[in-house]
């Protein structure tokens, strides 16, 4: 029976938080920690088997477990109704921040694609799916997981449909906060109604007042920090970007509230074990923050997981 097998990196995200489904700018990057899948032909009905637990079904139906619900709406955007037996493992933490679902989505989609050779827009397809189980999100986290290079940054531009790669000479860190959380019961969806509202009054000439003023100020400055920061990338200015993530980070957590006081204290202690820059990475209400280091640097904190940067998916 035909097998296939898909590894899928996780990111993070330097700069372009909360404004992909704005429709703005991300500079995310694909780091070595992968979502793996496993895909093979059956005579019918589905079978799902994570560390979570095994799912098993006679054909493509929702169901309650999240982990199970990823693959049925992957399944459904593609158009599949049963036939085959998934396995998924790897070594990308869960519910930190670090494009986990996106990750996990874009490794169903391309291993069910491959298998039943179908020609589709992978990204396109793991996006909405993750929309179908309820996290109205932007495509950074696929975009990231499927068209990433490594030793570059991607530079996405939502609006356009368009990416380009960035050389990226720095070295990333990762400190996690000990809490795992899920964007579905988080204040994500929140944000991304906000938005719309402030779309919407914008469009009709009403006026924002103060919070949504604030959310709009937050996506218009962070998509002139990404450019500042491509700039800075071509430039060689490690340190320059360094400074555009701590802004980045007052932000997300002054003018759009989206952190917390466990993000916040890392990033401080980031900056004071002479990190470049520090931020939340993704969606912030928990999660991790991103460190960036000069190329040789290590960072002297407990639990700092330092990390390669990965090219996308891969099928094999
Ligand atoms: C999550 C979402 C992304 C993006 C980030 C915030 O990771 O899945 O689409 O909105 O949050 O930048």
């Amino acid at each position: 029976m035909k097998r296939v097998r898909v590894r899928a990196p996780g990111r993070v995200n330097l700069l372009g938080e909360h404004t992909d489904y704005a429709g703005g700018l991300c500079l995310p990057l694909a780091i070595n920690r992968y979502v793996e899948v496993t895909v093979e032909k059956r005579d019918h009905g589905v079978r799902i088997e994570t560390s979570l637990g095994v799912h098993e079904a006679t054909c493509v139906e929702p169901c309650q477990a999240r982990w199970a619900a990823y693959v049925m709406a992957c399944c459904e955007m593609l158009g599949i109704e049963g036939g085959f037996a998934l396995r998924a493992a790897g070594d990308l933490p869960m519910g930190k921040g670090l494009g986990s679902s996106g990750a996990y989505t874009v490794a169903i989609t391309s291993a069910l694609a491959e298998l039943f050779e179908l020609e589709v827009d992978r990204v396109r397809i793991a996006w909405q799916a993750e929309r179908r189980t309820g996290v109205d999100c932007g495509i950074l986290d696929q975009s990231a997981s499927a068209l990433a290079r490594a030793g570059h940054a991607l530079l996405l531009d939502v609006a356009r449909g368009t990416h380009e790669h960035v050389p990226f000479a720095g070295r990333i860190a990762v400190l996690a906060t000990p809490s795992s959380r899920e964007l579905v019961s988080s204040g994500y969806n929140q944000r991304v109604r906000e938005w719309r509202e402030a779309e919407r009054r914008q469009r009709e000439g009403i006026e924002l007042g103060e919070t949504l003023r604030r959310r709009v100020e937050h996506i218009e400055r962070e998509n002139q920090r990404v450019r500042e920061g491509v700039q800075c990338l071509r430039n060689g200015d490690l340190a320059g970007i360094g400074q555009l993530m701590y802004a980045s980070q007052r932000s997300l957590r002054e003018l759009y509230e989206v952190s917390t006081p466990e993000l916040d204290t890392l990033v401080e202690r980031a900056r004071g074990a002479g990190a470049l820059g520090a931020k939340l990475t993704g969606a912030g209400f928990g999660g991790a923050v991103v460190c960036l280091l000069a190329p040789q640097a290590s960072l002297a904190l407990e639990g700092a997981l330092i990390l390669e940067s990965a090219g996308g998916v891969n099928c094999s």
